[in-house]
């Protein structure tokens, strides 16, 4: 299996005012920082399109993905170079989620899951739609915090589900593509 480690490389490669510049100037036209923005951008483009999964860490904050993620993010999906282009078609995405608290269905912070819901979106604009959750919930029980203990075995459940989830993707067959 391939995978991507782009999320990793991210880290250290925050978004730029000279990718965004770059997409509106021949290159012809370009500083050499904006060159090197493209070049960058093209390079995280290329390993994802090479990728046949992308593996996702992708803690809770604020409701929402870290600011690294959503930098890649800003990075892989680029009107005009990748929306529509089908170059990621057939990529399986796994996204590994911990939260300090709940977000499922019919709890009271469910309509505060701007995570899941912001990446199946935003993932789906490039063609990644085969997208698979697992979410470690209600972490935050785990401090020793006296009000969460009724939730303790919450946490510890969800953390086994989610680990199991994570096994059964690891272990999923997946569809060859037949020699062209
Ligand atoms: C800056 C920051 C913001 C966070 N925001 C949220 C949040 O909005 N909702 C939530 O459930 N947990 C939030 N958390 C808790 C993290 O999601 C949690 O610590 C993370 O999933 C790691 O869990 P762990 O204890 O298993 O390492 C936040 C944590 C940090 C550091």
């Amino acid at each position: 299996m391939r995978s991507s480690g782009t999320t990793q490389a991210i880290n250290k490669i925050p978004y730029q005012e000279a990718t965004v510049a770059a997409m509106f100037i021949p290159p012809a036209a370009q500083t050499p920082e904006q060159v090197a923005a493209t070049a960058q951008q093209e390079e995280l483009i290329a390993e994802l399109a090479a990728a046949d999964t992308l593996l996702i860490g992708a803690p809770m904050y604020n409701f929402t993905i870290p600011s690294s993620l959503k930098a890649w993010i800003d990075h892989v999906v680029v009107f005009g170079r990748t929306i529509g282009q089908g170059l990621f078609d057939g990529t399986r995405v796994v996204v590994a989620s911990s939260r300090g608290g709940a977000y499922g269905p019919g709890t009271p912070r469910e309509p505060f899951d701007y995570q899941e819901r912001y990446l199946r979106a935003v993932l789906g604009l490039v063609g990644l739609t085969d997208i698979t959750f697992a979410h470690a919930e209600m972490r935050a029980a785990n401090d020793g915090e006296p009000s969460l203990a009724p939730f303790v075995q919450f946490s510890a459940d969800s953390l086994a589900a989610a680990q199991a989830t994570m096994l059964a993707e690891a272990t999923r067959p997946r569809a060859i593509p037949a020699p062209q």
